[in-house]
């Protein structure tokens, strides 16, 4: 390896979500009819959320994180067979074991990569980066995939509408290639595992049975205290650690779980809204997937551009939470 090469950067983007989008008026109608009451009018005031999409039984983490994978490396021009590392972030694999990552590694047809999943909920793709960042400035890789995908609606009571609202499906995925220059300028994961409680989905496959609670539960409150105060610190943190200013951030891509939370966020950071990358209103919050997705449809339709320096957060069960600072 070029003993230049010692940063990271992102070459390429890709994300795929379920063909079946939701509507709030769908969901809505769904719902009362099994005598839940909720309407279009409470989710978007409360969340900004106006549809979701929703994986058909059958549609697997896998599949979509691999579509995601192949739009990814051919932006990128690699080659599966390049990729020296796979970071699969996930809190809905399609097994126990074999981890996602193994899966998308066997259908891209990639041999001999280390391959494993990383499990940070709504924070899981920016610890999946960091972690992908920090092989290749050790030069234990060179060239890495990094995906956050979901069916989180796997997870949800569809009997809880102070959840099951909330939530979509869907992957988003990077490569991530050795660079002479960063790529990646900054970072920082950090966890509070005594806030366990306020978002969990504490069930277990043991003995041949699900113990515990198979679903995701939310103290919603809670969440949305603890995520606008502990990544407005994380950014401050992030951009002291490379020697810049919150004004030098071209575009803000915080986790999308909440329009109000990336609003409040943006407002205490004095980052103008017209910098925030929001994708909630269409993809709801696909946890670990939801940065990824931002960031490929903010590449995609034009508005970040090579040079861009882009702030990157995500934030959830745990407690996680973590930024990454980019220059594309
Ligand atoms: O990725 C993980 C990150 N997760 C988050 O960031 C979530 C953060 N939290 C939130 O986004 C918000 O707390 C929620 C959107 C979850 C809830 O908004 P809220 O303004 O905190 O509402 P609330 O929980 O205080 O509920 C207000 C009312 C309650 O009724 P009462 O007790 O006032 O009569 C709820 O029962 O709204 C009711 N409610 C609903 N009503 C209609 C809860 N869910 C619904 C619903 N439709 N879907």
């Amino acid at each position: 390896m070029s003993t230049s090469a010692v940063f990271s950067r992102i070459v390429g983007s890709g994300s795929c979500l379920p063909s079946r989008a939701v509507s709030n008026d769908q969901l809505a109608a769904e719902m009362r009819s099994r005598g839940i009451e909720t309407s279009d009018d409470w989710i978007v005031e409360r969340t900004g959320i106006r549809q979701r999409y929703l994986a058909e039984r059958g549609t697997t983490t896998s599949s979509l994180a691999i579509e995601a994978s192949r739009k990814a490396l051919a932006d990128a021009g690699v080659d599966a067979s390049e990729i020296d590392l796979i970071i699969l972030a996930t809190s809905t694999p399609d097994f126990v074991f074999p981890s996602t990552a193994c899966l998308v590694q066997a259908s891209l047809g990639n041999k001999g990569a280390a391959a494993f999943d990383v499990q940070a909920v709504c924070s899981g793709f920016v610890y999946a980066l960091t972690t992908a960042d920090s092989f290749i400035r050790a030069g234990r890789a060179r060239c890495a995939l990094v995906i956050g995908a979901e069916v989180f609606s796997s997870i949800l009571d569809w009997n809880d509408r102070g959840t099951c609202v909330l939530f979509g499906d869907g992957a988003g995925a990077v490569v991530l290639r050795a660079a002479s220059e960063p790529g990646i300028e900054a970072a920082e994961l950090r966890a509070d595992g005594s806030q366990m409680h306020i978002l969990s989905a504490a069930g277990n496959v043991a003995y041949g049975q699900v113990t515990g609670d198979p679903f995701l539960r939310m103290d919603g409150q809670a969440v949305f205290k603890q995520a606008v105060t502990v990544l407005d610190r994380s950014a401050r943190s992030v951009l002291a650690q490379a020697g810049l200013s919150l004004s030098d951030v071209d575009w803000f891509i915080p986790h999308q779980a909440n329009l109000r939370i990336l609003t409040f966020l943006a407002r205490k950071l004095d980052i103008p809204l017209e910098k925030v990358v929001v994708t909630v209103d269409r993809h709801a919050n696909t946890s670990a997937a939801s940065v990824p997705l931002a960031l490929d449809v903010a590449r995609r339709d034009g508005r970040i551009q090579p040079g861009n320096r882009v702030l990157l957060q995500g934030v959830g069960g745990g407690f996680t939470w973590g930024s990454v600072l980019v220059r594309m």
